[in-house]
């Protein structure tokens, strides 16, 4: 099988870490050999956890922007493992994880820091702190923790223990079409100014970052240029079964084949709106198993369908193929 990952391009490339160098080779922008058995065991830092599985193709990517210290951007269907990815990486890795759930309003300079000018008027006022340290006003986003965590600086703003983060920026498509190249440019240069205070941060070690997009809004060329990208695939029934033995370890086999297989007949019904994903999946499954059903009972009636389906639409849609028997028990 090959995955073309070709967004992990060597061109253009500006601080690639020596090591990375010696794994740029198989990230050209040509069709990338997922079955290798040459890889060394170096270049394979990630092959997933105990509880998060993954497939070859996405292990590629993984170790890919790993071996670039690129950002790796993460696409798929909502409930496909995206998010629980740089969570499984980061304790794959042993590194602390920093999340940044965007939100429609945030700003790149955000992450960095915000002067909480605020406080600092109420502590002029009631508190009994130094307001004149502006420095205790500071306080650091997501990106700026990330940058502190492996700078050298004077005075410590990040307040927490030394070393390396996985930085999560979680649904960058939520942001306006700014936020993006700006993030790029913070994340290339790994260095901020306090503009309050002229202190300077500068990271001495560049995060393993992870981007995830559920595909909203388009990302802009230059953005994706600097990434090493993966389309998480909806898992094939197999890998399914396997990840919903991760969440239910102890349950009975031919209860796990039977949800399994419905649940796959279910989202390919015509004309759905919203598919039901993983996640509803194993939620489906932890309900079955506390509500006690049988699974010849549930094959026939799809009990709890509000936890798979979520949309009036699809309720009417499945009802009526049960009615005209498109769907059938
Ligand atoms: N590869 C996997 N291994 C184990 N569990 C998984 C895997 N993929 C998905 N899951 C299950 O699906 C749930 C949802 O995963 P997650 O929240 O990471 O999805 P997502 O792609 O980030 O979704 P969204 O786009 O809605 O944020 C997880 O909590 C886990 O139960
Ligand atoms: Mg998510």
């Amino acid at each position: 099988m090959f995955t073309c990952l070709n967004t992990c391009g060597g061109h253009g490339l500006p601080r690639v870490a020596s090591r990375a160098r010696v794994f740029a080779a198989p990230c050209e922008p040509v069709a990338v050999a997922v079955k290798m058995p040459s890889v060394s065991s170096e270049f394979r830092r990630f092959t997933g956890t105990p509880g998060y599985l993954t497939s070859e193709s996405l292990e590629a990517a993984v170790n890919c922007a790993l071996a670039l210290e690129r950002p790796l951007l993460i696409k798929g269907e909502p409930g496909t493992g995206k998010t629980l990815l740089a969570e499984a990486l980061a304790a794959s890795l042993e590194l602390p994880l920093i999340h940044w759930p965007v939100k429609s309003t945030t700003r790149a300079q955000d992450g960095l820091y915000v002067y909480d000018t605020v406080q600092r008027l109420y502590d002029a006022r009631f508190g009994d702190g130094d307001v004149k340290d502006i420095r205790r006003y500071i306080k650091l986003g997501p990106l700026g923790r990330a940058f502190a965590a492996t700078a050298d600086t004077a005075y410590d703003y990040a307040r927490e223990p030394r070393g390396r983060r996985v930085l999560l920026i979680d649904e960058i498509d939520k942001a306006d079409l700014e936020f993006p190249n700006d993030l790029l440019h913070e994340l290339d240069r790994m260095r901020f100014t306090v503009g309050e205070t002229g202190d300077e941060i500068v990271a001495r070690e560049r995060p393993v970052v992870v981007i995830t997009s559920n595909n909203e809004k388009e990302l802009p060329d230059a953005f994706l240029r600097r990434c090493v990208f993966h389309f998480i695939d909806f898992p094939d029934q197999e890998l399914m079964k396997r990840i919903v033995r991760v969440h239910h370890p102890r349950l009975d086999d031919a209860l796990v084949d039977q949800a399994v297989v419905k649940f796959y007949e279910l989202r390919a019904l015509p004309k759905l709106r919203k598919r039901p994903s993983t996640s509803e999946l194993v939620d489906w499954i932890s309900v079955l198993k506390t509500a006690g059903l049988g699974h010849e009972r549930f094959v026939r009636e799809l009990p709890f369908l509000g936890v798979l389906l979520k949309k009036e639409q699809d309720v009417e849609l499945f009802g009526q193929a049960k009615k005209s028997g498109v769907w059938r028990s």
